[in-house]
């Protein structure tokens, strides 16, 4: 029966060179400057229909125009970009049909009602009256905005604003969307409301792209991920595989407070010798934690002990954990989230 189904498989025609069943995007040594500036270096990755990709990195490494030169916003200099198999810069009105796209940063009429920011987005995809109004339902149900369609934008919480535009992107019923920090600024609770929405649009059918400065976000949501530093992808896969792929338990220490940089430097000296310490990165950013990779042997945090211990040196703090996508982060780009994601 297995052979059976591969033939039907390797019998299907395939007219574009890709199989846009499977391939939703496609970007190429993407490359794109803005007088001096490098946007972006050379980016290249894949999303797969259905899933949710996450695109990681630095700010000002590139992620906004990156999404920007695939929604056909920006012209690029130099690379591929294709939407469900259709070039983007020789065919940018059909990509636009299959892509929403929901910007980082949205100003909103304040005195229009979300309905009419919806209306007029309707018209700017041209869709018939008719459509306008089912769609405009259809969106406000899926997006539990219905109470609020007819108040005034500027009556909106942060939370209520981004649902608002991703309904609008949503409104011509893209394959494919492509969301720009969409929980930046938002509390916890709207947060967690934009990740449910977010997963059921995939449950739906939706392939997700996505850019977050919420390690955990994208640990949360996405299939695949790409982090980006320098305007280059450095690392890509699932989080699971790139968890992996960093091997080790992760311990973070604390010493005493305000512990001087030169005393942890010794200190890390002193953790190098023991054979289960791999490496000891100084959190800068935090003078007086220290970050670890370990084996991942059962005694490992009482021999750390010990040795701080036989160093007088009072221990403020311990936690081992396995590896996480911010101790990936770290280990590709040499920097803490903290000091460089903002
Ligand atoms: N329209 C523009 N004109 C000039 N420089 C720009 C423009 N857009 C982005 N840049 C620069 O390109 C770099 C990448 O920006 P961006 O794509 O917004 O990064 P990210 O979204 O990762 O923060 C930054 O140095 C930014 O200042
Ligand atoms: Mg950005």
């Amino acid at each position: 029966m297995g052979i059976a189904i591969d033939n039907e498989i390797q019998a299907k025609p395939s007219n574009t060179g890709l199989n846009s069943n499977e391939i939703a995007i496609v970007i190429q040594n993407l490359k794109k400057r803005y007088g001096t500036v490098d946007a972006v270096k050379n980016v290249s990755l894949e999303v797969r229909s259905g899933e949710i990709f996450g695109l990681l990195g630095p700010n000002g490494t590139g992620k906004t125009t990156t999404l920007r030169c695939l929604c056909t916003l920006v012209q690029p200099d130099e690379g591929l970009l294709e939407v469900c198999g259709i070039s983007v810069t020789q065919n940018p009105a059909a990509v636009r049909q299959r892509l929403g796209y929901v910007a980082q940063e949205v100003a909103l009429d304040k005195m229009m009602t979300g309905r009419e920011l919806l209306e007029m987005h309707g018209d700017l995809y041209h869709l018939s009256k008719g459509q306008r109004t089912d769609r405009i339902q259809a969106v406000l149900t899926t997006l539990d905005l219905m109470e609020y369609a007819d108040r005034l934008i500027g009556t909106y919480s942060g939370g209520l604003k981004k649902r608002l535009d991703l309904a609008a992107g949503l409104l011509h019923n893209p394959q494919i969307l492509v969301l720009d920090e969409p929980t930046a600024g938002l509390d916890i609770e709207s947060r967690q409301i934009m990740w449910t929405l977010i997963r059921q649009l995939q449950q739906s059918g939706t392939t997700i792209l996505i850019t977050s400065h919420y390690l955990e976000e994208i640990d949360a949501l996405a299939d695949r991920v790409a982090i980006l530093d320098g305007g280059t992808v450095i690392a890509s896969g699932s989080p699971q595989d790139l968890k992996k792929s960093i091997g080790g338990d992760r311990v973070t220490l604390r010493i005493r407070e305000f512990t001087p940089l030169s005393e942890a430097t010794q200190v890390r000296e002193q953790l190098l010798n023991l054979d289960v310490v791999k490496s000891v990165t100084l959190n800068e950013f935090q003078g007086n934690s220290l970050n670890l990779v370990v084996e991942a042997e059962a005694d490992v945090l009482t021999q750390i002990e010990s040795k701080l211990n036989s160093l007088n040196l009072p221990l403020f703090g311990i936690s081992r954990s396995q590896p996480s996508l911010e101790d990936v982060y770290l280990a590709v780009t040499g920097k803490c989230v903290s000091e460089s994601l903002n």
